[in-house]
């Protein structure tokens, strides 16, 4: 029954085991961040090649943060006997980085071996029965509410009662998602942003049904992440994408109506709005298809036409032009 599942749902810090799927950019990102934070991470993607992509795209991200000396604060790392006596097995990264404040080969070191680490963490797979053992699920494929359900009632079935199915939808509704399980009050929305290793933020969600409990374990466990937490009542696009949405939707009607080149558009809200990039050059990097159903669930969801997609987003989309991850959006990448 619910109650007997809330009873034995695991805690933020009994979270052991986190399961993702969908191993595009949020998901590789987020696959990271729970293995960086000690979590056993089981990776899935309907496409073998998405899993290998995202694999080399983590490594390379974590030797960044390693090399900067940015990995989670928090998490323990077995180290090898000729470390210093100081840092010994079971010591954070945190107390090396204490330990040795000047000296930078050696913590440069530990960063390291906590990298490698967190690589091990990490476990591809190729089907959803891979994740029963897992605590918590956080989806990350396709926004699309069909798509999404038939996996939610899949996950339902082959998960532990006790596990937390978590979605990184970042505009359906949660209540809609939930509705697909037996377990409505143990799904939530958990939206990470892009790159989720680098970004501050998550955006919590509750569905109708979401237990106070599954609230509170999720939110300490996006704490466990290093993450600042908001929560959104389960309104179309939340909080964040309802007001960005909206302005990259602008931005594309300012250059198909030729107020001024892409170029313009974009130095005009960096410099004159201190924005860290342009609104068309992040539609590329969040993919065009993304803020398409972004747009569209907004449309359909609130009802007012300031929310209709230009027909130049829905024409690039329609082209294949997805933004940066396809090499060509509303720029092209070399
Ligand atoms: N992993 C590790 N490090 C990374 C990284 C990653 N994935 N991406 C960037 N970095 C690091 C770089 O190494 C670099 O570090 P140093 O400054 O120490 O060299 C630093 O971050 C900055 O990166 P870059 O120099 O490559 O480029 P940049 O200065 O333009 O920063 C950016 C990149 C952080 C992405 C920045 O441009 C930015 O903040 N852009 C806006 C991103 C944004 O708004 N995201 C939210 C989109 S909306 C969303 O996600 C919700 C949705 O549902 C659609
Ligand atoms: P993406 O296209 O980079 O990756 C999606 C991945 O999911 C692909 O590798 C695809 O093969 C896989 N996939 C699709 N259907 C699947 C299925 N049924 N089973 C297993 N794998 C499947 O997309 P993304 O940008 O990572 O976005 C993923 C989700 O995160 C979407 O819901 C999106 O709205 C949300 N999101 C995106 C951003 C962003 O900036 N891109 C930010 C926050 C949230």
């Amino acid at each position: 029954t619910a109650s007997f599942r809330e009873e034995s749902m695991a805690t933020a810090s009994e979270i052991a085991a986190v399961g993702v799927i969908g191993a595009g950019q949020m998901g590789s990102g987020i696959a990271q961040l729970a293995a960086a934070a000690g979590c056993a991470v089981l990776l899935l993607d309907a496409d073998s090649a998405a899993l290998t992509r995202a694999v080399a795209s983590i490594s390379a991200s974590l030797r960044r943060l390693a090399a900067k000396g940015q990995l989670s604060q928090v998490r323990r790392v077995d180290l090898p006997s000729y470390y210093p006596t100081q840092i010994g097995p079971g010591h954070s990264v945190k107390d090396a980085a204490e330990a040795f404040p000047s000296d930078k080969f050696w913590v440069r070191l530990v960063f390291q071996a906590a990298c490698e680490d967190s690589i091990k963490r990490i476990r591809c797979v190729s089907t959803v029965q891979d994740l029963r053992e897992a605590d918590l699920v956080i989806e990350a494929i396709v926004e699309n509410e069909h798509v999404k359900k038939k996996l939610f009632v899949e996950l339902d079935k082959i998960t532990k009662p006790s596990a937390i199915l978590a979605s990184n939808t970042s505009s359906i509704s949660i209540t809609r998602l939930a509705s697909a399980t037996k377990r409505p009050s143990q799904v939530i929305g958990m939206h990470f942003f892009n790159p989720p290793p680098i970004m501050r933020l998550i955006e919590i969600i509750r569905g109708a049904d979401t237990s106070d409990e599954v609230f509170a374990a999720v939110k300490s466990f996006s704490e466990r992440l290093g993450k600042t937490v908001i929560c959104s009542q389960d309104y179309p696009g939340f909080i964040v994408n309802r007001i960005l949405m909206p302005l990259i939707n602008e931005a594309f009607w300012a250059l198909y109506t030729g107020v001024a080149t892409k170029e313009d558009i974009d130095t005009g809200m960096k410099l004159g709005t201190n924005h860290p990039m342009g609104p068309l050059q992040l539609a590329d990097f969040i993919g065009l298809d993304v803020c398409l159903s972004v747009l569209r669930v907004l449309h359909n969801g609130l009802g007012d036409n300031k929310y209709s997609p230009c027909p130049l987003l829905v024409q690039y989309v329609d082209a294949g032009r997805l933004g940066k991850k396809r090499g060509v959006g509303v720029y092209s990448y070399g």
